[in-house]
């Protein structure tokens, strides 16, 4: 375990809801990867600013968890708020590249969260946030290193009510109904990553497609300086939204497209 702040830099561990002290991450981490494919070593931290900037360097393999993560980045140069002891933040040092593995990162977080949580349904919203009724509880990062890719996930466990603007749009495992130890969800979420990650583009956008939350509901969303509002037929995630209106069905390439709204 690397400790670059000591314990109380947080405001002391009684905040974390969990069950399992840090003290028993890196041993039980370090077990959940024995035997992966890609993840191979845990490395865990008290604190740091971003778990992608301590993964940045480090060797293939490697994954970067921290008790408290104070300033994530998240996409489009958002972002991701200091979760306290709330969340789940991770970055994984993978040999493997291709806009799916954003989307493999998706799908691995929501079963991870529905095999300790199985009275939540998680949704994904293209390209890859977690959502359940319709608030995002997750998010992913991908970044390049060199050779590898910087595949970071974050996870909104046990926060009990959210500030502002994020009051209508997030939420966490805990405002779902279900109190979870960020641990047993880690313990969970490597062996789903690791998997998707081995199974490769097909099956995963197979297994996106399953949880596209998007399908059937009317979306407002940008494309190429355009706006396009009409109901989602149906999303290839690396290649086109089908977008059905009144004059037909629209195909809008997936490179420019971001989604604005949604009902
Ligand atoms: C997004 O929805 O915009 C992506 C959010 C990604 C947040 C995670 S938390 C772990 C990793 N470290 C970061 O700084 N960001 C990602």
């Amino acid at each position: 375990m690397i400790d670059p702040a000591p314990i109380g830099a947080e405001g002391g561990e009684s905040l974390a809801l969990d069950a399992t002290p840090i003290e028993a991450w890196p041993d039980r981490l370090e077990a959940v990867c024995t035997g992966l494919r890609f993840l191979r070593r845990a490395v865990v931290v008290r604190e740091t600013g971003s778990t992608q900037d301590l993964a940045r360097g480090r060797a293939e393999g490697d994954v970067v968890v921290a008790w408290r993560q104070t300033s994530g980045r998240g996409r489009d140069g958002r972002t991701w708020a200091d979760t306290g002891l709330g969340g789940v933040a991770v970055t994984a040092v993978a040999a493997v590249h291709g806009p799916w593995i954003a989307l493999a990162a998706g799908v691995a977080a929501a079963e991870a969260i529905e095999r300790v949580a199985p009275s939540i349904a998680v949704g994904l919203k293209w390209p890859n946030d977690l959502m359940i009724a319709g608030r995002k509880v997750g998010g992913v990062l991908i970044e390049r290193d060199g050779d590898a890719s910087l595949i970071g996930i974050g996870i909104n466990v046990s926060q009990p009510s959210f500030d502002g603007e994020l009051a209508t749009r997030a939420t966490s495992l805990a405002i779902a109904g279900a109190c979870v130890d960020r641990l047993v969800l880690l313990e969970a979420l490597l062996p789903r990553l690791d998997h998707w990650l081995a199974a490769g583009e097909s099956p995963t956008i197979g297994a996106f497609q399953q949880r596209d939350m998007l399908r059937g509901r009317v979306v407002r969303l940008s494309a190429a300086g355009a706006i396009v509002e009409g109901v989602v037929e149906s999303i290839d995630p690396l290649v086109a939204i089908r977008i059905r209106r009144s004059d037909g069905v629209h195909h809008v390439d997936v490179s420019t497209a971001r989604i604005e709204s949604f009902m």
